[in-house]
């Protein structure tokens, strides 16, 4: 399927513009000396990568992809424009925290010299993997910087690569629709491998006070490569599908409130999560993520949604469900603060089809309660009898091993 750039275009040019709150820088820094050094010198030295140098293609051939159509030509000016702004935000974060700016360094000329020497589709092979190891970056300094401000920047440089990466997804499908080959896989992971080495070699020294090892980034980079490679259309699973015949393509759908609506996996969710899909945030880290549901059963009506695409209660890792119950606790006493009018608070969370489950990524539903909303279970409550309400609880008990 060819690729839809007129969504790009609008996506890079108006949607992704729309609701970014600037990091407020001058709020008062409390971090300790050494940390705060070290914070200072890595941002630095990545604010050069990140948008400070070149923003255009620079292979030798690149004029010759960018003239190819115009609307090709908008879309890499445009994402340019993004890592621009990444440059611009990260020069923020090393103004507040007393760093000095890094001119030029043998790292980022070697990494120039390689785009421009091997030709365009290795350069957009390059800079899609930078876009995967940045983003482990980038949600490590968020975790432990400690600061706000450059939480809050992490938090938009981290919601434009992944529009990144969901963008060179589809080029990459459109490109390759019977799959990519074995060689393309190898040459990724192996140039991820380098490009994570690479990154833990220059910054590891003003990561470690940081509190972040080795083996945080490379298992970060290392997932962000598989989640990558996994939902490509490879020729490997071409090939499976070949042999057996008869079996058809999987496609499945989800039902929303309104009638069904075929939308093939991934979840709608991930779409979201992936910024395909427009959504209203309140949250989002590397395990979970909230945002407003888009049809709300009242006013604020919230969603939490583990980022890992698990369709079934049982298959969610407990530590996952507690980030997610976790959150929707915060988010409840949120809502109470921000309407005065809403007196109590529903979860609500569909485990399965016949549980009103609609979209096969779990998810809990946080839903505000006002007096006289008019909301309400549908169905009567029975009346048990002790033998029945202690049957049950037999065997439940028994289904718990007690
Ligand atoms: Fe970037
Ligand atoms: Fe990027």
């Amino acid at each position: 399927m060819p690729m839809n750039l007129a969504k790009w275009i609008r996506h890079f040019g108006m949607t992704n513009r729309l609701d970014r709150p600037e990091p407020e820088w001058d709020l008062p820094l409390a971090l300790d000396e050494k940390k705060r050094t070290a914070l200072a010198a890595t941002l630095a030295q990545y604010q050069l990568g990140d948008g400070g140098g070149p923003c255009r293609l620079i292979a030798r051939d690149a004029e010759r992809l960018r003239a190819a159509d115009e609307e090709v030509r908008k879309v890499i000016d445009l994402w340019f424009a993004e890592e621009a702004e990444h440059s611009r935000l990260l020069a923020g974060a090393v103004r507040r925290l007393g760093g000095t700016f890094v001119e030029d360094s043998f790292a980022f000329r070697l990494f120039n010299r390689s785009r421009r020497t091997f030709g365009a589709q290795f350069e957009m092979k390059v800079l899609l993997i930078v876009e995967i190891v940045s983003t482990a970056y980038y949600r490590l300094i968020r975790k432990h910087c400690g600061d706000l401000p450059v939480r809050q920047m992490c938090r938009l440089i981290l919601r434009d690569e992944a529009g990144h990466i969901a963008f060179h997804r589809e080029r990459l499908s459109a490109c390759h629709p019977e799959g990519v080959s074995w060689h393309w896989t190898t040459a990724f992971f192996l140039l991820g491998a380098a490009c994570a080495g690479f990154l833990w070699m220059s910054h590891g020294r003003w990561l470690r006070p940081l509190g972040v090892s080795a083996c945080d980034l490379f298992s970060l980079c290392r997932q962000g490569l598989a989640h990558f490679h996994r939902r490509l259309p490879s020729s490997s699973k071409r090939k499976s599908r070949q042999h057996l015949p008869g079996k058809k393509k999987e496609s499945r759908s989800i039902i929303f409130r309104e009638g069904r609506v075929p939308f093939p996996m991934p979840s709608i969710f991930t779409h979201i999560l992936e910024n395909e899909l427009p959504a209203s945030f309140v949250h989002r880290d590397e395990v979970v993520a909230a945002f407003l549901d888009i049809q709300p059963l009242t006013p604020g009506h919230t969603l939490v949604v583990p980022v890992r695409e698990v369709a079934s209660l049982s298959d969610l890792p407990p530590e996952i469900l507690t980030h997610v119950t976790a959150l929707g606790q915060e988010i409840g006493s949120a809502i109470r603060a921000a309407d005065p009018s809403v007196t109590g608070i529903n979860w609500l969370l569909c485990d399965g089809r016949d549980a009103g489950q609609e979209v096969p990524h779990i998810h809990l539903h946080v839903i505000p309660r006002r007096k006289g909303d008019g909301l309400r279970f549908a169905g009567k409550c029975a009346t048990a009898g002790r033998a029945d309400l202690d049957d049950w609880a037999a065997r439940i008990a028994t289904g718990l091993g007690r």
